[in-house]
């Protein structure tokens, strides 16, 4: 079912658990993260990026999303949610879409900026009932990317993060605590930085860059108060390295289901694993013998 995005994440505050926000990219992606909420009996948060809106089209991609929430995961929550919108109008397109909640992430410019564009989104998202996702600290790497090392990996700092939240009355908050966007064999979560910003804002912390950091780490955020968990280069990955398998074992498919089915299949595995991974496995037990 869709829901909206303020009745689980308040449910996983509560729980002390975290829920996974997934990067979609197409109709193949959407079935796998559905049918793995339904599997695992979990919510989930489906996220669409201002590139995969490109892709698709904003009125698409809306449909598509909540017509499978609907239908294939009618008994678990899944609400949608706009990625690192970059601007105003991209935001405002999202609310006025149907969107339950909207990330605009003006974190790459200075912390003045930053807060006065928040609020412009925050006071037109207030009033349409959609939560707005700020961010502090601009986050590194490139979604998708797999291999390497970065230079650097800034940090926000706490100073700034108290501030933002004060000023801007986010719903939720992301900043760059040591991880990146993509996979990379440096990337971290400075706990000490995590533990202060928890210590000093009440609402519900987003960790980005989920994709490459070990497991144990995620658990330990989760500990942390960390309550939604964005995963979006190991969706991509899987659905690739399945299409490419698939198309190599069978050069002269000539339906392009076949060739697609398999994808569906991983992008679902690598949910359920996260969902069981973060705790939001097993949540949402619908008794079928109540009639
Ligand atoms: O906003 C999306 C995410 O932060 C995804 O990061 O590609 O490293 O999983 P990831
Ligand atoms: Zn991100």
């Amino acid at each position: 079912m869709l829901v909206h995005i303020k009745d689980i994440v308040k449910k996983a505050q509560q729980g002390s658990y975290a829920i996974g926000a997934f990067n979609i990219t197409n109709l193949e992606s959407v079935l796998g993260v559905a049918q793995a909420a339904v599997k695992a009996n979990s919510p989930a948060i489906i996220q669409v990026s201002e590139s995969a809106i490109r892709y698709m089209g904003l009125k698409p991609i809306t449909h598509i999303v909540s017509t499978v929430a609907k239908n294939i995961a009618a008994n678990v929550p899944i609400a949608l949610h706009l990625d690192h919108g970059t601007s105003f109008d991209s935001v405002f397109e999202c609310i006025s879409s149907g969107f339950s909640s909207v990330h605009i992430d003006a974190s790459s410019l200075p912390l003045d900026e930053n807060i006065r564009l928040t609020k412009q989104v925050v006071k037109v998202a207030h009033g349409r009932n959609v939560w707005v996702q700020g961010e502090v600290g601009a986050m590194v790497g490139g979604h998708g990317n797999i291999r390497g090392k970065l230079k650097k990996i800034p940090l926000a700092s706490l100073e700034d993060v108290v501030t933002f939240v004060r000023e801007t009355k986010v719903d939720t908050i992301a900043a760059a605590v040591g991880t990146a966007h993509g996979v990379y064999s440096n990337e971290d979560i400075v706990f000490s930085l995590l533990k202060a910003i928890k210590k000093s804002i009440a609402i519900p912390f987003v960790l980005h860059g989920g994709s490459g950091v070990p497991n144990g780490k995620i658990k330990r955020a989760i500990r942390e108060g960390v309550n939604i968990i964005n995963i979006g280069t190991d969706l991509k990955v899987a659905f690739c390295q399945a299409l490419i398998k698939t198309c190599l074992e069978n050069k002269d498919e000539t339906d392009p289901r076949n060739l697609l089915k398999p994808t569906i299949k991983a992008v679902r595995k690598v949910v359920m694993e996260k969902m069981k991974l973060f705790g939001s496995a097993g949540r949402f037990i619908v008794d079928d013998t109540e009639t």
